[in-house]
C-alpha cells in the first residue's frame, strides 16, 4: 500500500488496496450497465472509466467479431477504447493475443509481452496484457483487451473484474438482439 506524506495532497494516486478498489469500481459499473442507452454506450462509458479508475490499465479497449464479408474468416474489428491510437484496428483470429483468446474463448493474461510470440505490439511502453472474451447467447462476440505500462499488472482480482466487466457487455448485447 502505498503511504502519501505529501502536504499538498495525493489526487494523482491510489492509497487503496487494489481489491478495495475493484470492488468500488464494480458497484460503478453495475450502475453504468444499469443507465447505459445501448450496448454500445455501455462500452463507451466503460472502457473511459476502467481507464480512469484503475491507474495501470493504460489502453482500454473492445474488439468485436465481424463476420462480413460472407465467405471471408471473421475479423476482430476495434470498437470502443481509452488509450493512444493502435495500428491493430483488424486483427484476424490467428494472430495476436486478441486472436487467442478470441479464438479459445478463454481469458489471456501476459505478465511480460515481450515474451510471447503471439504478441502484436501496439505501443513500446505495453509490458503486460489481459484479453477477456464477450460471449452473448454462448458464443464468442468479442472481447475486452487491456494493456499495462507495468509489468504482471492483471492479478486475479483484476482478472475478476475484466471478467466481470465482459458479462455485463455480454448481457447488454443478449439483450439488444433477442
Ligand atoms: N496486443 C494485442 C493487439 C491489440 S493492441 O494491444 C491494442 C495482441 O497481441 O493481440
Amino acid at each position: 500500500m502505498y503511504l502519501c506524506t505529501s502536504a499538498s495532497g495525493c489526487d494523482n494516486i491510489s492509497p487503496m488496496p487494489s481489491a478495495t478498489k475493484s470492488n468500488d469500481v464494480k458497484t460503478e459499473l453495475a450502475q453504468l450497465a444499469k443507465d447505459a442507452k445501448s450496448a454500445q454506450d455501455l462500452m463507451q462509458r466503460m472502457v473511459k472509466l476502467l481507464h480512469q479508475r484503475m491507474l495501470k490499465y493504460n489502453w482500454v479497449g473492445f474488439y468485436m467479431l465481424e463476420q462480413e464479408p460472407p465467405g471471408q474468416p471473421p475479423m476482430l474489428v476495434l470498437g470502443a477504447f481509452e488509450g493512444a491510437m493502435t495500428p491493430h484496428t483488424r486483427i484476424p483470429l490467428h494472430q495476436g493475443i486478441c486472436g487467442a483468446a478470441a479464438s479459445t474463448g478463454t481469458t489471456v493474461v501476459v505478465d511480460d509481452v515481450s515474451l510471447d510470440p503471439r504478441y502484436l505490439a501496439c505501443s513500446l511502453e505495453t509490458k503486460s496484457e489481459i484479453v477477456v472474451p464477450v460471449f452473448a447467447h454462448g458464443k464468442v462476440i468479442g472481447e475486452l483487451d487491456i494493456d499495462s505500462h507495468f509489468p504482471a499488472a492483471f492479478k486475479d482480482d483484476d482478472r475478476a473484474l475484466v471478467e466481470y466487466c465482459a458479462g455485463l457487455v455480454g448481457k447488454s448485447l443478449e439483450k439488444s438482439s433477442k
